[in-house]
């Protein structure tokens, strides 16, 4: 039986992976962009976006798939098209929906029976508005559903094609049918709400995934003080099946093209409406301290950072991703420059993207052991697999200094030392100061003042005060 013809309007994370997987399920799919480099890149077989398996998915179903500029061509060739245009957030906050105004005004005059199928993540309230312009153009008879997406980068294929939940709102279940029937070989629960309400499950899951990465990181900055170990924490915590294990891993907190924009967005649409959202603030506040410990555990251990050589191990928000969108390497980046540090940053696939936006002064390592030459200190930003593979001994016999900073908490802190390292990492049991002292061979004057300062600001911090020494 032919699979009906479907059209994408967005050929970034999510609508390509919309794309090849439905291609991939039989279904022609036609997709258009504005970006007149990405159409080119695509239609010559190239993908900037590194995604595992995209590239051979799109490459495998390259004759079920047509990429285009012109929106006319997607709305000629199908009946049913996917909006996945990016909705990045405003200085305010709250999100852009400009690339969806454009598309509502770009619908060709006279489109009919057609359901345009919001993926993107768009604010509670953006459905009734899309409506109404719709209706305002005399394009009643355009059905709308809102299918928001849960995929992940890293993971994309796999949760696109074996989803959690499919969740599809409809204005009194008008479409909810025919996009269900889409996918129905997924074999996933479906939940069929009105528009407002799965704009809200979208929004509130990724609020809810970002404060219990907040909440952890927070039981890691207690740990620290108690001598607990964040890690087992964790673990006994993620058995409990009320709890679950999953995001309860300590780090330098969250990044990534979603979450910080996801979460300011709630808070906003809570905000024009008069609530103010606590928790939320709350997430976000633990979440840009989070990035900003790292530097203090830095100069606790070599003193002022300047002229100090810090190398970033992992660029990219995530493993397996290259988007370094709201990543947390870009502030330790900012901040170590602004300290007067020598930077330096290795990726596996991040770098090109990266470079533009680090900026000159940071110097760009694609061989990982060079990237740790001479360095006073290396720290995990990423936790690639690459970095576990990193050999240790190596590692500390070419860094000037063998401290390691784990922002991910990627190493056995055992391992770690007995490589000869001093070794640091978020909600575990800390070095002592004065025992590493010669591993490290920083004068104790200024070890001491760094010390000092760290704990100032962990003062400051607990009280929610302006960061004292500005790291
Ligand atoms: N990236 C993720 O992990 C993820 C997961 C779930 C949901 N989402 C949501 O999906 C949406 C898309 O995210 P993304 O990461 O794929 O964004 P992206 O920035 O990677 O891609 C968006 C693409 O849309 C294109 N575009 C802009 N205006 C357009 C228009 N009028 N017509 C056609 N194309 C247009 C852009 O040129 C860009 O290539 C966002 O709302 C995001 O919040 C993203």
């Amino acid at each position: 039986m032919t699979k009906q013809p479907i059209g994408v309007m967005g050929a970034g994370w999510v609508g390509l992976v919309t794309a090849a997987s439905f291609a991939d399920l039989g279904h022609s799919v036609v997709v258009r962009d504005v970006d007149p480099a990405r159409i080119e890149e695509l239609e010559s077989g190239a993908l900037s976006i590194y995604e595992p398996g995209l590239d051979e998915l799109i490459r495998r179903n390259r004759s079920r798939l047509r990429f285009t500029l012109d929106a006319a061509e997607v709305f000629a060739a199908t009946g049913v098209v996917f909006v996945c245009v990016g909705t990045p957030p405003t200085y305010s906050g709250d999100a852009d929906l400009s690339a969806v105004w454009r598309l509502v005004t770009e619908l060709p005059a006279g489109v009919d029976d057609t359901i345009l199928v919001m993926k993107s993540t768009v604010p509670v309230g953006t459905g009734e508005a899309v409506r109404a312009k719709l209706d305002a153009r005399g394009l009643e008879n355009i059905v709308y559903a809102s299918n928001p997406e849960f995929l992940a980068e890293g993971t994309a294929l796999t949760d696109f094609l074996n989803p959690s939940r499919i969740v599809v709102g409809s204005f009194a279940g008008a479409g909810a049918a025919d996009v269900r029937a889409l996918y129905d070989t997924l074999n996933a629960p479906v939940l069929e709400t009105d528009v407002p309400t799965a704009e809200m499950i979208k929004y509130a899951s990724n609020a809810f995934l970002a404060t219990k990465i907040s909440f952890i990181n927070e039981i890691a900055n207690v740990c620290e003080d108690t001598h607990a170990d964040v890690t087992v924490v964790a673990e006994g915590m993620g058995l409990d099946p009320r709890i679950g294990p999953s995001f309860l891993r300590a780090g330098v907190g969250y990044g990534g093209s979603c979450f910080p924009k996801d979460v300011a967005a709630l808070k906003q649409v809570a905000g024009n409406s008069g609530y103010h959202f606590q928790l939320l603030n709350a997430a976000i506040e633990v979440n840009e301290l989070q990035k900003r410990r790292l530097l203090s555990k830095l100069k606790w251990h070599l003193g002022p950072l300047r002229d100090r050589t810090v190398t970033l191990l992992g660029v990219a928000f995530k493993p397996n991703t290259n988007d370094i969108r709201q990543a947390a390497s870009l502030v330790i980046a900012a901040r170590l420059l602004a300290e007067g540090a020598r930077v330096r940053a290795w990726d596996p696939v991040a770098l090109q993207a990266a470079g533009p936006v680090l900026g000159p002064e940071v110097e760009l390592c694609e061989d990982l052991l060079g990237s740790l030459r001479g360095a006073d200190a290396a720290v995990v930003v990423t936790e690639w697999d690459e970095l576990s593979a990193l050999d240790l001994d190596e590692a500390r016999a070419v860094m000037r200094r063998p401290l390691l900073i784990d922002g991910r908490n990627l190493f056995d802190p055992d391992t770690v030392r007995a490589s000869g390292f001093v070794y640091e990492g978020i909600g575990r049991p800390s070095a002592d100061v004065d025992s590493v002292s010669s591993a490290l061979a920083v004068p104790e004057r200024l070890r001491f003042s760094a010390r000092a300062a760290a704990q100032r600001l962990r003062g400051a911090e607990v009280a929610g005060e302006p960061n004292p020494a500005g790291a």
